[in-house]
């Protein structure tokens, strides 16, 4: 029977005859191979005898080479693991040139791996992040399915931009050094394929919006797409998102939803990814050596996960938030880079981390919104002046969520949408919902890799994701 080497490392010895696929990791005095077939962290150590073996095919084993093995599963006589396989016979599927594979027994910077996206996954780390990510992505669905939310597909390419932030990439195919014109010298739409100007979707929120006004409780979990010339760690101009949309539900309950989701996810992994978390938490230890002692992290990546789970994120409203940055100072000497003068100013993200990282120390849930900073389905308050927006930040990450409760007033929604100028033409069918049995609803959309991130400890999004789309790169 073929097995894989989690598999193995659970059965009760010896056991024979067994056979395994997998890459050869390293290959040590002609006598032990490391073996991973991806399916856990640990390598398989498999014992050839060397004497028994073509001399040929002993020097075909190498780092990166693929193999099939068949032989007999021992308790192993050397150090560092308790089981190994003897070989009794080993065949090379595939043979990997030891001068010129990219990825050998070594460590690899960052940069270097990226520029080998295609066979990073060969590493211990890039295997356990990818791991990571496939686990929440499964908790993320577990969690909706769970509680009674319907998965909704939601188009890639749209007629509208849902967030008016104008960040959008076209999707055309018009000739686009020669485009047909229209008699006033812009470009005549109707001839695309389409019959007018389509984008690739931005956010799958507004159509959500229609099904929760139906369905009650969906949720879409697809890539987006941002056009922002943003070259930072946290930003990728194809990324993926969470969006749940639920109706008869306020901002309250929205903060409520989002809180008890992120736990849940978070808390799959701790109980289901142990091994991959503890690597990667031995890596981050093993970095935070070199730094020196004030620099240093106070929490290990576990314990920072575990804390976000046990402990209530904190709730302030963007007017108290405001309040205690205009008291504060960054440290002792620095100030901000950008200071906030006045009430209804945008965050930056030295503002949200200070708010995260050195006031409250957990994650905090900001809300209420001067409404000229945000976009214009939020729910207008009492006030006149703020929406009921929420973001939830995240230490060491920033923002993390993006939400509100929306604007369920036609009329409201209508002059909003006439001062912001959109034309109510391109959301007849959003509107809609306003006309016909409106209700009080509300979502958020969470940034699947800034979660990868938290939960991994990489410092870098591009690194979580596996073949990732920033400002002139787009290789694999
Ligand atoms: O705050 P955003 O723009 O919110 C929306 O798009 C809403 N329509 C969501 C909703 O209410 N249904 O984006 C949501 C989240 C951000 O908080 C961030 O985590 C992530 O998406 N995000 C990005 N992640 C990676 N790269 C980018 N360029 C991102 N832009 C936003
Ligand atoms: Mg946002």
């Amino acid at each position: 029977m073929t097995y894989s080497v989690s598999q193995l490392l659970k059965q009760d010895l010896p056991l024979q005859p067994i056979e395994i696929n997998g890459w050869v990791r390293t290959f040590r005095a002609n006598r032990f191979i490391a073996l991973n077939d991806g399916s856990t962290l640990n390598n398989i150590q498999c014992v050839v005898d060397f004497e028994q073996t073509d001399a040929a095919i002993l020097k075909r084993i190498t780092t990166g080479a693929a193999v099939h093995i068949e032989g007999e599963l021992v308790e192993s006589q050397g150090k560092g693991q308790k089981v190994e396989i003897k070989v009794n016979s080993i065949a090379i599927l595939g043979d990997s040139h030891p001068d010129d594979y990219p990825i050998q027994p070594k460590k690899h910077s960052f940069e270097f791996l990226r520029e080998n996206a295609h066979l990073r996954t060969r590493t211990n780390t890039f295997s356990a992040v990818m791991r990571l990510r496939s686990s929440l992505s499964f908790a993320i669905h577990k969690y909706f399915n769970d509680n009674g939310f319907y998965h909704v597909h939601t188009p890639i390419i749209t007629g509208s931009d849902a967030e008016g932030a104008g960040e959008m990439f076209r999707v055309s195919n018009l000739d686009a050094k020669n485009p047909p014109l229209n008699k006033d010298g812009s470009v005549n739409y109707k001839e695309d394929f389409f019959g007018k100007e389509t984008n690739l979707t931005v956010s799958g929120q507004l159509e959500a919006e229609s099904y929760a006004m139906s369905l009650g409780k969906v949720y879409t979990f697809g890539p987006t797409f941002r056009a922002e010339n943003s070259n930072t760690s946290r930003h990728l101009a194809e990324f993926w998102m969470i969006e749940p949309e639920v109706a008869f539900m306020d901002l309250a309950g929205n903060m409520d939803l989002a809180e008890a989701f992120m736990k849940s996810v978070l808390n799959y992994v701790l109980e289901h990814n142990r091994e991959d978390l503890e690597f990667l938490e031995q890596r981050l230890l093993d970095e935070e050596k070199t730094k020196p002692a004030a620099d240093r992290s106070e929490m290990s990546l576990i314990d920072k996960i575990k804390f976000v789970v046990d402990n209530n994120f904190k709730r302030v409203s963007y007017t108290e938030a405001i309040d205690i940055l205009k008291d504060s100072k960054p440290n002792k000497k620095k100030k901000f880079k950008y200071i906030i003068e006045e009430w209804g100013a945008d965050l930056q993200s030295e503002h949200e981390r200070f708010l995260v990282e050195k006031h409250f120390k957990c994650p905090v849930i900001l809300f209420d919104y001067p409404a000229n900073i945000k976009a214009f389905y939020m729910r207008l308050n009492e006030d006149g002046k703020t929406v009921r927006a929420m973001d939830i930040l995240f230490p060491g990450i920033g923002e993390m969520v993006g939400g509100s409760q929306r604007e369920e007033r036609l009329e409201v929604l209508k002059e909003k949408m006439k001062a912001l100028d959109i034309d109510e033409k391109e959301l007849w069918w959003y509107l809609d919902l306003r006309k016909y049995g409106t209700a009080v609803h509300s979502g958020f959309g969470l940034g699947f890799e800034r979660l990868v991130m938290f939960a991994t400890g990489m410092g870098n999004i591009r690194d979580v994701i596996p073949f990732p789309r920033t400002p002139q790169n787009a290789d694999f």
